[in-house]
């Protein structure tokens, strides 16, 4: 693999005590493209602006798909991926959907490896910190008839995070728009998915919430996520998750919240979710706690939710499922906690 290291690194420039999310990144980016029918060599580039034609079919018609995954640095120093078979695998899935060519194993896996490498100390091992990775593919043929593109681009980017606390989250059961119908794109990560919400979401935030509650598009009567992240009940002593469909994003997190819950003795259960089993079990004082979760935040409360004229306030518990299983699946991930499932694999710097 060819690698161009940069000249002048912005390690000592960054504020680490200060993080925005999504707004620092690290010194290197792995690129790959697509042509003539195969993926070329994958290289090393320091970060920076890429060419990009006016022409290039992604402006135009959204042929894009992306992954959020995230590393940690252990105590003895080692980077820590969590779960990378399932973002490469999802990032395959997604690209198929979206008629884009699917990544060799070997290109994303030593790709990954070798941008960890050479960006480790972009990878704090301080207790909240973690390295967020955003691998993507987009269409970048210069060629603006509305069809699938002969040349694509493969990137990944690397941002140093710091676990921040969300605020108080309040959603809002959307009962007009969708996010993603039956037989659409909603269990990919297609690009188009989220440009597609931001108008409802700030229709939502504009009255105050922080979040929708998607529904499904045919009736509006079923829980299918809440904004990007996946969705789930306590209601008495089970854990209910919507079921996964064409419109629900497989959450690894939520895979890695359903095992651990097992593993701990909480029944779960993933089927579909009416509002009303919701507003029914609040009412009745059994809805004891309504959570999302997702690579970014992991396990995030919902303190309210609103469904038409009804504010529904979930009342935190002492005996916390949610919090239990996000200590357990953030000390697999830190390399705290022993890791039974081997979700965690090393990379050797
Ligand atoms: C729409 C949507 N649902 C759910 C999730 C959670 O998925 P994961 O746990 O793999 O981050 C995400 C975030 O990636 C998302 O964008």
């Amino acid at each position: 693999m060819k690698v161009t290291k940069t000249s002048r690194s912005k390690l000592d420039s960054t504020d680490f005590s200060n993080l925005p999310f999504g707004t620092v990144f690290s010194d290197h980016m792995l690129v790959c493209n697509y042509k003539d029918g195969k993926w070329n060599e994958a290289k090393i580039l320091p970060y920076g602006p890429i060419p990009m034609p006016p022409g290039a079919q992604v402006l135009h018609y959204g042929q894009s798909v992306f992954e959020g995954m995230k590393a940690f640095k252990n105590n003895s120093n080692e980077i820590l991926l969590f779960r990378k078979e399932e973002n490469f695998k999802r990032l395959n899935q997604s690209a198929e959907r979206l008629s884009i060519p699917v990544i060799e194993k070997s290109i994303f896996m030593n790709g990954l490896d070798n941008l960890l490498k050479i960006d480790s100390e972009w990878c704090k091992a301080d207790q909240g910190y973690s390295l967020y990775i955003r691998p993507f593919i987009f269409a970048s043929s210069e060629c603006v008839k509305a069809s699938a593109s002969e040349e694509y681009t493969f990137i990944i980017i690397t941002s140093p995070t710091i676990n921040y606390y969300a605020g108080e989250m309040n959603v809002v059961i959307e009962e007009n728009y969708t996010r993603a119908p039956q037989g659409g794109v909603g269990y990919a990560k297609a690009a188009g998915n989220y440009a597609a919400s931001f108008y409802p979401t700030k229709q939502a935030n504009s009255k105050g919430f922080q979040q929708l509650i998607w529904t499904d598009a045919k009736e509006h009567k079923y829980i299918e996520e809440s904004g990007t992240m996946n969705v789930w009940f306590r209601i008495g002593n089970i854990l209910i998750t919507p079921a996964l469909s064409d419109s629900i994003l497989g959450g690894i997190t939520r895979d890695s919240i359903v095992t651990l819950a097992k593993d701990n003795g909480i029944k779960v259960e993933q089927r579909r979710i009416l509002i009303t089993e919701v507003i029914e079990a609040f009412n009745k004082g059994t809805l004891k706690k309504v959570f999302g979760t997702g690579t970014a935040v992991t396990v995030n409360p919902i303190n309210t939710i609103t469904f038409r004229d009804q504010r529904m306030v979930i009342e935190q518990q002492a005996d916390s499922f949610a919090l239990k299983l996000k200590e357990q699946l953030q000390g697999i991930q830190k390399g705290s906690i022993f890791d039974p499932y081997n979700w965690t694999s090393k990379v050797t710097v």
